[in-house]
């Protein structure tokens, strides 16, 4: 099946998804022109570039928050907003001015622009739009190595399922800077769609990762665990204690561009509907618990320090209920956690120079 479009342009195409994307997109469907555009501003982004080159994608340098810049972009087809500060950090210590601008005045402007092509638009959300205190409210116990959710008939919040945590969850409270931002940014969509200026559709991501993760101490959690062990840095458990038992589901980021995939494959169904895009409970992980794999994958023994004081944007569990992506999309993750561990350890073991030079 073909997606129909002759051209696609992702934002952030030079970042971690954006890139994968890209490349996916070119190598299922030969014939389309991919546009990247993206500022570079995130440590190892400029690392894709070659990759994106060799694979025919064109990169347009430019950020998403000025109109001129997108002016560069050429008419396409669809648009994936992939471009963000993705950090539930972002804005804590820091301003929170450069994360809200860049989530919401830059999806506005991407926003313009696809009403300005007739372009559909897909817009990568975030878990993170959840609130923090709703989700941390969900009664739990300790078990060995995780926090689990203690759920039965009698208490289960709405919105939550077995599997995890629905779209219709509550969004009432805070959710950090990052999650308001790109709650905002699915409002926005929203209205754009509801007023007719645009087609789109939302994707309310876990955790992805997967190879070209550059990750940093604030985001890629899964890679950045890897890549301490194969490196020998130190790590360290932060909040709830400190004993690495926060839990959150793992998709890969090979499972996510193939959602998408099938998701461009049917644009005329799409009505600025939210989806949960996520490993599930099948894949959820917690840090002890990646500790181990880790360990078993790289044969090396961290002593993992040790933080109790809980970050004032952390949740205890995080695991979303994908199943409505499922059954629309005819779409099932196909990797296993282990498989995305040893896919991350053979690309930065083949990528080690480049990874120490940029990151460490
Ligand atoms: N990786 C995850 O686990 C995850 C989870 C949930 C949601 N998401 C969402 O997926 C999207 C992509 O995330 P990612 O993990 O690839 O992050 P990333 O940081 O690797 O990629 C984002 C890219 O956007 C670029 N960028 C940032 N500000 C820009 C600007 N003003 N103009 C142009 N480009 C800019 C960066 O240089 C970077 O290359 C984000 O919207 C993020 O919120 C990611």
């Amino acid at each position: 099946m073909g997606i129909n479009a002759r051209r696609v342009l992702i934002t952030g195409g030079a970042g971690f998804i954006g890139s994968n994307l890209a490349v996916f997109l070119k190598e299922s469907y030969p014939s389309i022109e991919v546009y990247a555009f993206d500022n570079l501003i995130r440590q190892g982004s400029r690392e894709n570039l070659p990759r994106l080159k060799r694979m025919g994608i064109e990169f347009i340098q430019g950020d998403v928050r000025s109109a001129e810049d997108m002016s560069r972009s050429p008419v396409v087809d669809v648009m994936v907003l992939a471009a963000a500060e993705p950090s539930v950090q972002a804005g804590i210590i820091n301003s929170p001015v450069p994360v809200l601008e860049t989530n919401l005045l830059g999806t506005i402007r991407s926003l313009e622009l696809a009403a300005s092509f007739g372009a559909d638009v897909l817009l990568l959300s975030t878990s993170r739009v959840y609130p923090i205190e709703r989700v941390n409210e969900i009664p739990y116990r300790k078990d060995a190595t995780r926090f689990v959710w203690s759920l039965d008939g009698s208490n289960c919040p709405s919105g939550w399922s077995t599997s995890g945590l629905r779209p219709d969850f509550s969004l009432e409270g805070r959710r950090s800077f990052y999650g308001a931002s790109k709650l905002g940014a699915e409002m926005l969509l929203q209205e754009y769609a509801g007023a007719g200026r645009i087609r789109g559709l939302i994707n309310r991501c876990g955790l992805v990762t997967g190879p070209w993760q550059m990750a940093r101490a604030d985001q890629g959690v899964v890679a950045l665990w890897v890549m301490h062990h194969l490196f020998d840095k130190p790590l360290r458990y932060i909040g709830f204690g400190g004993t690495g038992k926060q839990v959150r589901d793992c998709l890969d980021v090979y499972d996510l561009c193939r959602l998408v995939a099938r998701q461009l494959e049917c644009r005329e169904r799409w009505t600025a509907q939210v989806y949960h895009a996520s490993g599930g409970t099948e894949r959820s992980i917690s840090l002890t618990e990646l500790t181990e794999l880790c360990r078993q994958l790289t044969g090396r023994q961290l002593m993992i320090g040790s933080e109790p004081d809980t970050s004032q944007v952390d949740v205890r569990i995080l695991i979303m209920d994908s199943s409505e992506a499922q059954r629309d999309f005819d779409w099932q993750p196909e990797r296993s956690l282990n498989e995305t561990l040893q896919s991350l350890q053979d690309w930065m073991v083949r990528e080690r120079p480049m990874l120490e030079r940029t990151l460490t």
